[in-house]
């Protein structure tokens, strides 16, 4: 490689780590911000419910349930799809900073998915476990989504710092690779539920595609430009 194109590779290298370190500072200054507006969406539907309860106006529609299983299980898989794709965005700009905002994004779309599995349990069946079980077995999309959650619960349960270092970054990463898992299984769950070609699950089952075939991808052309070096 010619000096010239050396100090250029150079340059660019230290505008994007500058780049990064700015964008680092802003996201860890706009963290409590970030925290507010993810919280947001479920404590207005807390308080939609707190107005039906009363028997106030709501914006809750004729039937809330199924408002809310809609609600909370799109911010469920928007925000999964968001965590998941980080790593991509890394891989391709190699900027490291909105990895600072993994973990939350996350527990976030996990504390939806919690919230889409009460209403589920709580206000649509009230705990009518016999009825749920019979539910799981005859739709396909609740088993998914089950086995979705399910996924899910443990990454939550490993997601603070003194879980990683109990179980080492190695299996850490190991178990966190499921995240795909979870992701695929709800996107299925939202396929599944399709009546007809709806353009809404077609649309989150391609931007799960594209973030799960992008890992691969590039993790691929990452090695392959060590192994040339
Ligand atoms: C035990 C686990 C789960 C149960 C019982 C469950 C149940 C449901 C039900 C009953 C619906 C409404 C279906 C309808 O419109 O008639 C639904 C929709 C949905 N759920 Fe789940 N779900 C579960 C887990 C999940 C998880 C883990 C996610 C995402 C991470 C998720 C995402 C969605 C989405 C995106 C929809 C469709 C919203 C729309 O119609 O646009 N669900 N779920």
């Amino acid at each position: 490689m010619t000096a010239r194109l050396q100090s250029a590779a150079t340059a660019s290298s230290d505008r994007r780590r500058r780049a990064d370190r700015l964008l680092a500072a802003a996201l860890r200054r706009a963290r409590p911000f970030a925290i507010a507006a993810m919280a947001l969406p479920g404590a207005w539907l807390v308080w939609q419910w707190g107005r039906l309860a009363l028997g106030l106006p709501h914006a809750l529609g004729p039937n809330p349930q199924e408002w809310t299983h809609i609600f909370t299980g799109r911010w469920a898989i928007g925000l999964l799809i968001a965590t998941l794709s980080l790593t991509p965005t890394r891989q391709l700009t190699g900027l490291v900073a909105p990895l600072l905002y993994r973990r939350m994004l996350g527990l976030a779309a996990f504390f939806y998915a919690l919230m889409h599995i009460v209403n589920y349990v709580v206000l649509d069946q009230f705990f009518a476990w016999h009825e749920i079980a019979r539910d799981i077995a005859k739709r396909p999309y609740i088993l998914a989504g089950l086995a979705a959650f399910l996924v899910l619960v443990p990454l939550a349960a490993t997601s603070t710092r003194a879980a990683v270092r109990r179980l080492g970054a190695r299996r850490w990463q190991a178990l966190h690779r499921l995240a795909y898992l979870a992701l695929a299984l709800a996107s299925l769950h939202y396929l599944l539920q399709m009546k007809g070609l709806e353009p809404r699950p077609l649309v989150h089952a391609g931007l799960a595609g594209l973030v799960l075939g992008l890992r691969p991808l590039l993790a691929g052309r990452r090695m392959n430009r060590k192994r040339r070096r």
